[in-house]
């Protein structure tokens, strides 16, 4: 059974991966309407990534004995003003999903359980490839400043993410 204080982390966490899927599924829209599609399947694949982290929390929740009680997902931004901007948005958002991640460590480690801490270093190290992938498309747009072939070769490549 989950300590009271890891469950109310966990389940939070719940939510905050699900905004993140709804924040990049917002963004993956702002990508339609640019007609960018490479960007925008990229931003698809992330949507579909983040509630597969929602759902390994849920898993895991539900694996300990808890019942996960979900909250309400804020609305995400839906106005930006280019591709720059969303990557920094996104990196930026990353960041403070790290910093969460790396609270709810605390908490486990603070209430001696083990398994949590476990479970919680696979989320660890995929904030780190996290941080890392957005940083990349982040420097990628940077160098093409306001370059449109620039861009489309960025959203070229952005389309061949496999999953
Ligand atoms: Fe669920 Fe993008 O971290």
């Amino acid at each position: 059974m989950l300590k009271k204080t890891v469950y109310t982390a966990l389940n939070e966490q719940v939510k905050h991966e699900f905004y993140s899927a709804y924040l990049y599924l917002s963004m993956a829209a702002y990508f339609e309407t640019e007609n960018l599609p490479g960007f925008a399947s990229w931003m698809q694949k992330q949507f579909t990534e983040e509630q597969e982290h929602a759902m390994k929390i849920y898993e895991y929740i539900h694996d300990r004995g808890g019942h996960v009680e979900l909250g309400a997902i804020d609305k995400p931004q839906s106005e930006f003003s280019s591709a720059l901007e969303i990557f920094e948005i996104s990196l930026e958002h990353e960041k403070k999903v790290t910093a969460l991640i790396h609270d709810i460590y605390t908490v486990a480690a603070k209430e001696d359980d083990l398994a949590t801490q476990v479970f919680l270093q696979w989320f660890i190290t995929e904030q780190v490839e996290e941080e890392k992938t957005f940083t990349e498309v982040k420097e990628l747009l940077e160098k093409a400043g306001s370059d449109l072939n620039g861009l489309y070769r960025i959203d070229a490549k952005l389309g061949k993410r496999e999953d």
